[in-house]
């Protein structure tokens, strides 16, 4: 059973206490809650990976409590990593870095690279100092699920294990982590996420190459029958094509065909719009805000409730194009197993 803990010293303490002897601890970050072990205990990251249902060839993010900690998980920092930690550490941004000797195959998947980042969350950052040493989080939800942006949601998610659960409130940025692979000659954007691509682009003086996943999802969004099977392997690190995903049907529509779409589909039928419901006031129909940051925020909170809803379908209205709302078309995509026709929204005062 999960416990909640508060942000009281004795509970920090505490929570850093069951690091120490190996148990699960989730903590809220500013973009959504990590499920965390101790990075370096074995048994720990296999009853982490037991625990979320993950497959045993993806890499968990080391969370740090300084930039000064990286020289422990990572065997040489190339210049633009360096300017990256100092624009974005403490902040929403992960790197992958060559690793050091000694960092165990469960943290990295294998590979010869780690993932590390340090949040910008007081409660996680005093969780880290008070432990001491990195902590392996992955999003605090069961693998290909949802990702919790508050204590609740990883109660909820985590009935029947062992997770002390910190309470810190609501995530601020509401979607994971920017990931940026400096590990080669030339950075890479492997996740869309809390840093924009531009920001990255101004501390690196230079344009940023994408991952071909994030850019081919980008351009050509799958048909309806195309969807891949929910076990399929990952095509790129950053992540599965379906993931993020509730459990009820959900499809992604142009805004000017959502009303038909809604119609044939019938009464059931849940909507996470960017505008009010026609009617006014609807119990299946959900308004998220038109700018991006505020949408990304509550956007996974959204789905969770029409997830658990009783609707037979959830009807999302596209978002704009652009690089603002890259991250979240990247989770909605995800969400809704590659996107179908008409996804792309065609709002004429949406722009570029
Ligand atoms: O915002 C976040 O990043 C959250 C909070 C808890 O920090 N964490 C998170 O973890 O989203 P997770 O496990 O749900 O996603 C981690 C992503 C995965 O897509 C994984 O493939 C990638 O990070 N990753 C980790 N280490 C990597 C590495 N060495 N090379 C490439 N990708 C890596
Ligand atoms: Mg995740």
């Amino acid at each position: 059973m999960s416990r909640l803990l508060t942000s009281s010293e004795g509970d920090v303490a505490r929570a850093a206490d069951a690091l120490r002897r190996g148990a699960l601890v989730a903590f809220p970050t500013e973009t959504v809650y990590g499920l965390g072990v101790a990075a370096r205990d074995r048994g720990a990251l296999a009853r982490l990976y037991a625990a979320k249902g993950r497959p045993l060839d993806h890499p968990v993010i080391v969370h740090l409590p300084s930039v000064d900690a990286v020289a422990a998980w990572a065997r040489e920092v190339p210049a633009h990593a360096h300017r990256l930690a100092a624009a974005f550490w403490p902040g929403p941004l992960t790197l992958v870095l060559p690793r050091a000797a000694g960092v165990p195959d469960e943290v990295t998947g294998g590979q010869d690279t780690v993932g590390l980042r340090v949040p910008d969350h007081p409660l996680a950052l005093r969780l880290l100092r008070a432990f001491g040493d990195g902590v392996a989080a992955p999003s605090a939800n069961r693998f290909g699920r949802i990702s919790p942006t508050t204590a609740a949601h990883v109660v909820e998610e985590f009935e029947d294990v062992d997770v002390l659960v910190l309470d810190g409130g609501p995530c601020r940025v509401g979607l994971e982590s920017t990931i940026v692979d400096v590990s080669g000659d030339a950075p890479r954007l492997l996740r869309a996420g809390g840093v924009h691509r531009r920001a990255l682009e101004e501390a690196l003086g230079e344009r940023l190459a994408v991952a071909d996943d994030l850019l081919e999802r980008e351009t050509a969004p799958q048909a309806e029958g195309d969807r891949p099977p929910l076990s399929a392997a990952p095509r790129a690190p950053g992540g599965l094509p379906r993931h993020y995903a509730p459990t009820t049907p959900a499809e992604l529509v142009a805004p000017d065909l959502l009303d038909a779409r809604r119609r044939e589909l019938g009464a059931h039928v849940a909507v996470l719009a960017r505008r009010p419901a026609p009617a006014g006031t609807d119990p299946w129909w959900l308004e998220l805000p038109g700018d991006a940051p505020a949408y990304g925020r509550g956007v996974y909170a959204a789905l969770r409730k029409l997830d658990t809803s009783g609707c037979s379908h959830i009807l999302i209205e596209a978002v704009p194009d652009g690089d603002d709302w890259l991250a979240v078309r990247d989770r909605l995509r995800r969400a809704t197993g590659g996107g179908t026709a008409g996804a792309t929204s065609r709002r004429k005062e949406d722009g570029a």
